[in-house]
Formats: C-alpha cells, sequence, structure tokens
C-alpha cells in the first residue's frame, strides 16, 4: 500500500533523513519515535510533499507519490492529511468554516474568495464535529476552544478531506494528559472504524506503547527500530533515545492517566455538556 524507499533528506551536510525504508502494508496506526532532531517530522513533511526529498522514493497503491506535480501533488495533499502539534486553525474565523477549510483543494477560486461552501458540505461538517463530541461549538472561533478542542476540530478538518492517510507531528505535544489521551482515542477511532492509515510523531514511548500496533524508532536520520508495542523493550527504547545507562522511562513518559473507555465517554459527555 505505502512503501518508503531510501528516502533521504539533506540540508547542507547535515542528513536529516538517511535512506528511510518501511512499507505499511494494510491500513495501519504507527507511531514514530526518536529524540529531537532525529528526523521525525522531515520524514512526515516528505510523505505529504511539504518538503522535497533529496532523494529515494514514497509509492503510494502504485503512484509515485515523490514525482507528483501541481494539481496532482495537491490531490496528493489532500488524500494524506497532516495534523500539526500548534492545530494551524484559523483563530478567529469560527469552528466549522475551520472545518470547511478541508474541502479547499477541490472547491474553486471564487467560491473560496466569497466563502460559499455547499449545503451538503456544511451538513457534513457539522456531522464530523458530532462524531468527535464537539459539534455543539461549530459557531464559536476557534480559539475559543480549548487546546484539546482546537486539536480535534483540526482532525475534523483533516477528516473532511476523506484522507486514505492521517500524518499527525506531535499531536499532543501541547496538551494536558487528558486531552492527549482523547485526541490519541480519535486518532485510533479514525484508523479501526475508517481504516485510514494513521502515522503519529509521538514524542512519549507510553503513547506509542498504548496507542500504536507498529512503533518505529528513528535514530540520526535512520531507523533503528521497527515493531510491536511488545517488542519495544526498555534496552530498544535505549538504542533509539541513544541514552546511557541513566536513561529513565519517566523522561520520556507523559504519565498519563489510565481511564478505560467507558470513563473517557462521561469526560466527553461533561464536556459536550458545557
Ligand atoms: N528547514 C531546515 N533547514 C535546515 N535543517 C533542518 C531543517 N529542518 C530540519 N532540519 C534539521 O534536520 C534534522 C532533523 O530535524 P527534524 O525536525 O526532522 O527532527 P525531529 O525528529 O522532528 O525533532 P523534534 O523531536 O525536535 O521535533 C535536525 O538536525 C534539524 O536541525
Ligand atoms: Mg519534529
Amino acid at each position: 500500500m505505502l512503501n518508503i524507499e531510501d528516502l533521504t533528506k539533506r540540508f547542507g551536510r547535515n542528513t536529516a533523513v538517511d535512506a528511510v525504508s518501511f512499507e505499511v502494508v494494510k491500513p495501519a496506526m504507527v507511531g514514530i519515535i526518536g529524540a529531537s532532531g532525529a528526523g521525525k517530522s522531515t520524514l512526515l513533511r516528505m510523505m505529504n510533499r511539504l518538503s522535497d526529498a533529496s532523494s529515494g522514493r514514497i509509492v503510494f497503491e502504485g503512484r509515485e507519490i515523490t514525482a507528483l506535480k501541481g494539481a496532482a501533488k495537491r490531490a496528493w495533499q489532500s488524500e494524506c492529511a497532516m495534523i500539526f502539534q500548534q492545530f494551524n486553525l484559523v483563530p478567529r474565523m469560527d469552528v466549522v468554516s475551520n472545518v470547511l477549510h478541508g474541502t479547499l483543494n477541490r472547491r474553486s477560486t471564487l467560491a473560496t474568495m466569497f466563502n460559499l461552501y455547499p449545503d451538503a458540505d456544511i451538513n457534513h461538517a457539522i456531522g464530523i464535529l458530532d462524531r468527535l463530541g464537539i459539534a455543539e461549538h461549530a459557531p464559536k472561533r476557534a480559539e475559543a476552544l480549548s487546546g484539546g478542542q482546537q486539536q480535534r476540530v483540526a482532525i475534523a478538518r483533516a477528516l473532511m478531506q476523506d484522507p486514505k492517510v492521517v500524518l499527525a507531528d506531535e499531536p499532543i505535544a501541547s496538551l494536558d494528559p487528558m486531552n492527549a489521551q482523547l485526541v490519541m482515542e480519535d486518532l485510533r477511532r479514525i484508523h479501526e472504524e475508517d481504516g485510514r492509515t494513521v502515522i503519529a510523531n509521538l514524542h512519549t514511548l507510553d503513547t506509542a506503547r498504548r496507542y500504536c500496533e507498529r512503533v518505529i524508532g528513528m535514530r540520526e536520520g535512520r531507523i533503528v527500530f521497527d515493531g510491536t508495542p511488545e517488542q519495544l523493550t526498555t534496552g530498544a527504547a535505549r538504542d533509539i533515545y541513544g541514552a546511557d545507562a541513566s536513561f529513565s522511562e519517566d523522561s520520556t513518559s507523559t504519565s498519563i492517566e489510565t481511564l478505560d473507555r467507558g470513563q473517557l465517554r462521561a469526560l466527553r459527555e461533561a464536556e459536550a455538556a458545557v
């Protein structure tokens, strides 16, 4: 389905991503971990074609993504949505319009200029917000929402593109543990329920272990681990983070409290009632 072949990115003399290869054979939830500067963001940016590879290839369902230009490249960017640590919403714009921005790639310039959206799109956007438990915030300005709610709006905007692949670059790094958990649950749902592939850069081991079925560890631009959460032992983690004997799991942990799904649902309902 998705093949990354010898993907490399150089910035001057620095090789940020160094001959990275991996394959995703069926829709999956993949976590990418590694120390700061390991090349995680650079890898995701190349996959979304926000940044061009220096060499190597990305092939998705038989198409060479690395070779796409113009409209074909923009079409890929719709198929492969991106979620960022800082949400990247338009703060003063209402929530539903932010979500509708996810349709920009397929709308005419004129319709965009006059902020015209078909009713069907508006209803669809509200439906997605409802699914994520934040429909009642639809008319509010994005900036009026909490960080966790804003990230869920960003997820809704991504879903508006009906992407096959969702790339998330540190989606929970700015959130408190509770909201971090809600956002990770949403990412898992859009993988499990919709069959989308989710690839998320995560800065903590415990999040990767808990939510991902596969974890890729990067160190100095290279893949040094690719396995299941069970295979991600403390020793493997030490290799990935390049830490010495003083390495402690706590330093890479968010210490998310464990809530079961019933508790999470109750939390969402309480939030929706505010
Ligand atoms: N636009 C750029 N120009 C020059 N060097 C860059 C650029 N972007 C990234 N780099 C370098 O590439 C390397 C990998 O950076 P990258 O941001 O991909 O790491 P990361 O794993 O995402 O780190 P973090 O966990 O801090 O987000 C670093 O050495 C970084 O300084
Ligand atoms: Mg990064």
